[in-house]
């Protein structure tokens, strides 16, 4: 695996790559790597002969300064992770890199729209804008066909659906399903921040999204959405939001849509930490 700290190196090698027609695949991540991002790299191989990976904590997209020193980084892990799955570049900036006029010198914005206003964009201000900004610029350095990135954050997912549209940015988008830890925790980086006894509890967010997905025509919104809040907060969870939104444009919804995926989505902190969560009907 090679392994690039500056743009201008990263593009000079695939500059090569390209020009021998070779199709590039690219997998965003902030590190701190589980199975759920080396699923991404694997399902980037299966489809490209190239197969980047980043890992950068971009400071701008944490709201909470707090989350954003107390992310996890184990990066010595992360490169044999990349390594052993057979990851042929990965891009491993620094934040004078990515943001050379400061962090707080860009002034890129996107009209990210309603997206940006509900669930994770109204509890987490300008996350998404921050978001944009770094795949932007990740997308920029690489250049590539096809972009790979985790269901788990669903509307992270739909909001760079919508910066490749915004910018005409011609990447392919590939949304890779969640991959859950046996007892069905789904995996994140930020699972290491749980307590053993907080880790036991966690599995109750995966329970309740199922609990919401079984009584889905079954019972009415408001009442589903009531006793899903009252199992994560007697598991000892404070919630954030519990919806169900149409999974084509995340418009959140009162009672079932005639046709067409509808999403469930928690947000809940378990102690210090916050944990998302999502399932989608059949
Ligand atoms: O999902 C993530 O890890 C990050 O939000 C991303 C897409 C790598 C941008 O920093």
């Amino acid at each position: 695996m090679y392994l690039f700290k500056r743009v201008a190196d990263l593009r000079e090698a695939l500059r090569q790559e390209k020009k021998a027609g070779k199709r590039i695949g690219f997998a965003p991540t902030m590190g701190a790597l589980h199975q759920g991002h080396i699923s991404l790299v694997n399902a980037a191989k299966t489809q490209c002969d190239i197969v980047i990976s980043s890992i950068f904590v971009n400071p701008t997209q944490f709201n909470d300064p707090k989350d954003f020193e107390k992310y996890p980084v184990t990066i010595k892990e992360d490169i044999l992770a990349l390594t052993a799955v057979g990851t042929d570049i990965l891009f491993l900036p620094s934040v004078e890199e990515m943001y050379p006029g400061g962090v707080n010198g860009e002034h890129r914005h996107y009209g990210f729209g309603y997206l940006e206003t509900v669930l994770e964009g109204a509890y987490r201000p300008n996350h998404f804008q921050g978001v944009g900004i770094i795949v932007h610029k990740l997308l920029e350095a690489v250049v590539p066909d096809d972009l790979f990135m985790g269901q788990k954050d669903f509307q992270q997912c739909m909001i760079i659906k919508k910066l490749l549209e915004i910018t005409g940015i011609p990447a392919k988008l590939h949304i890779i399903p969640t991959l859950r830890e046996t007892d069905g925790l789904a995996m994140s980086s930020r699972n290491m921040r749980l307590s053993p006894s907080e880790r036991q509890t966690a599995i109750q967010i995966s329970r309740t999204l199922l609990y919401m997905k079984e009584n889905i025509k079954q019972l009415p919104f408001d009442i589903i959405k009531q006793n899903a809040w009252k199992q994560l907060e007697d598991a000892g969870f404070q919630p954030d939001y519990i919806e169900i939104a149409d999974a084509e444009n995340l418009q959140l919804l009162k009672e079932p849509l005639p046709s067409g995926q509808m999403v469930m989505l928690i947000a809940a902190k378990l102690g210090e930490v916050r944990l998302i969560d999502n399932m989608v009907t059949a």
